[in-house]
């Protein structure tokens, strides 16, 4: 089993989308039995999850630390029973103490960031504070920042690689390895993956998903089965003969009647 946890104060950084992403591409892309833990459940958080997910989720109370750690360690001990498996930790904003506790569980630590000021402020010094977590408590972990929303390409790009708070950004990150070497970009239809009403998965997403999952997994060290065939999205003559075929059962149920 590998444990790869999505941690960092900041909230809305995207800790949760990385944790589904992940979880999408290396089940759905990979075939690997994948647990999503959900440290972070509250009231209006959709439990239902991508109804199209095949990977499984297990919400934790977060009622305190120490309840959520004896939480984890059971679905630790259950998952690790399962060849192959991984699991994903989908942390909180403001939890530094749980992040750290999280993190010396974890094979692999990636703390999503946005490109804002105070963004890259918080995310730099969670990276430190991880860091130095991991090597007092001896523990194996690899951490770093990945870049959530940046725009990757254009104008956009162009204009944020001119502000000096990036600058200086990029270049630490560049000296100190601080930096996952993928982007996730800012893509709306993601939403589509928290979206409970709404099964679809788009072949953008699948395949932003399986991308991901692929780099995730090389640096992680999890060694990925061919990727399986994805959803199969139907063509524009199958939706046509679809209709078709209701159509024809819509009118034998009339006659019938
Ligand atoms: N790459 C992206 N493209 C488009 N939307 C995104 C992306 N990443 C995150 N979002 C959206 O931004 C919002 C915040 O993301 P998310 O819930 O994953 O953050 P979080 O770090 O889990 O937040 P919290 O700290 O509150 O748990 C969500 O609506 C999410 O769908
Ligand atoms: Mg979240």
């Amino acid at each position: 089993m590998k444990v790869i946890a999505n941690l960092g104060r900041k909230g809305g950084s995207g800790k949760t989308m990385t944790s589904h992403l992940l979880a999408h591409g290396l089940s759905k892309g990979y075939g690997l039995p994948v647990n999503v833990v959900m440290t972070d459940v509250r009231e209006d958080t959709p439990m239902n999850f991508h109804p199209d997910r095949s990977y499984f989720l297990s919400p934790i109370t977060n009622k305190d630390i120490k309840s959520d750690l004896e939480a984890l360690d059971r679905i630790f001990v259950q998952t690790q029973k399962i060849p192959d498996s991984v699991l994903i930790i989908d942390g909180g904003a403001n939890r530094a103490n749980v992040d750290r506790a999280f993190a010396q569980l974890a094979d692999f630590i990636m703390i999503p960031v946005a490109c804002g000021e105070e963004d890259v402020k918080v995310a730099e010094a969670d990276f430190w504070g991880l860091l130095q977590c991991l090597k007092e408590s001896n523990a194996n972990g690899d951490v770093c920042v990945i870049r959530n929303r940046w725009p990757g390409s254009g104008r956009g790009h162009e204009r944020l690689l001119n502000k000096a708070y990036i600058k200086n950004f990029l270049a630490k990150g560049e000296r100190t390895g601080m930096f996952f070497p993928d982007f996730i970009p800012d893509m709306p239809s993601l939403l589509d993956m928290a979206n409970s009403n709404d099964p679809k998965t788009t072949p953008l997403i699948d395949a932003v998903a399986c991308r991901f999952a692929e780099v995730v997994a090389r640096k992680v060290g999890i060694d990925l089965p061919p990727r399986q065939k994805l959803i199969h999205y139907p063509t524009a003559s199958e939706i046509k003969a679809q209709k078709a075929a209701r159509k024809a059962a819509g009118e034998q149920s009339t006659q019938a009647a």
